[in-house]
């Protein structure tokens, strides 16, 4: 892949969220939308106040003594696994020594926090609750919208982690496929700190891979030889933008090596009137179902 890529077309959000008949035929053709200004600088500032706060509240050696329970690889595994109605906070490749001990201070070296902050915080609900991504979600498709996991994703300066291409329903799998990603750059994302790049019309290829339990163990599978068509775009979004990911569109995003962050909070959505695979990765206690907006 080109060092520089074209661009993606931006749109100017609507005031209510309901996207006009230009943005709905780009998305069904890109498989794509990106809004400028769907929140505002305020509400990004207030987001990212609280994700400063959760991370000051975390203690780093509750990760550690997790993980020296038991082999490194299993604990981090089950750490991982069972964090699907959590908040929890994941590390950088490297973040510890042989010794268990962070390489760096803990602010540095998460890579991202997951996966039910919107439900489990009063911030991360109100933002991603809203009557504007409301219009927007049914509005693309979802009748009964289904807020089912939910991310930041830190790509702290310097040593923010390459994502691999991938489509977000081969993690959340329903039958027909309804998994829709809303991805909100709390801060400028650009080629230079490692922006979302997409293959414009990718998702028309279907399902490459699923990734699911078998028994225990979590196993990816090949599920078609078809290779997506269509160039790969950088998905470069102002703080402030959301960018709409159709579940079957390959995407990525590079390593930042630059000295800015490019914090970002990711929502995922499916239609309740999906089938969920019971099989998927993600799992939620009894108490803790799935919900909506209301
Ligand atoms: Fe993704």
């Amino acid at each position: 892949m080109p060092s520089e890529l074209p661009v993606a077309k931006r749109f100017e959000s609507t005031a209510d969220g309901k996207p006009s008949p230009k943005m709905l035929s780009f998305y069904e053709e890109n498989g794509f939308l990106i809004l400028e200004n769907f929140a505002s600088h305020a509400a990004c500032d207030a987001l990212k106040a609280r994700i400063a706060e959760l991370v000051e509240g975390f203690d780093p050696e509750s990760v550690r003594s997790t993980f020296s329970t038991d082999d490194q690889s299993h604990a981090q595994d089950f750490y991982f696994k069972d964090s699907g109605d959590k908040i929890r906070f994941f590390f950088e490749t490297g973040a510890f020594d042989s010794k268990g001990d962070l390489v760096k201070p803990k602010h540095q070296a998460l890579n991202k926090i997951g996966h039910a902050l919107h439900d489990l915080d009063p911030e991360f609900d109100r933002f991603s609750r809203s009557d504007k991504l409301s219009n927007l979600a049914t509005a693309l498709g979802l009748e009964d919208p289904a807020l089912v996991q939910s991310m930041v994703i830190m790509k702290q300066p310097f040593i923010g982690g390459e994502v691999g291409m991938h489509q977000d329903s081969s993690f959340l799998y329903t039958t027909p496929m309804t998994t829709t990603g809303f991805w909100f750059a709390l801060e400028d994302a650009d080629q230079s700190n490692g922006c979302l790049i997409g293959q414009a019309g990718g998702h028309k290829a279907g399902l490459l891979e699923r990734f699911h339990y078998d028994g225990d163990s979590l196993v990816m599978e090949k599920t078609s030889d078809a290779e997506p068509q269509g160039p790969y775009e950088a998905l470069a979004a102002p703080k402030g933008t959301l960018v709409v990911i159709h579940g079957l569109v390959p995407h990525s995003s590079a390593a930042n090596t630059s000295a800015r962050s490019r914090e970002a909070y990711a929502l995922h959505m499916f239609d309740r009137n999906a089938e969920w695979a019971a099989d998927n990765w993600l799992k939620r206690a009894p108490d803790m179902p799935v919900k909506g907006f209301a």
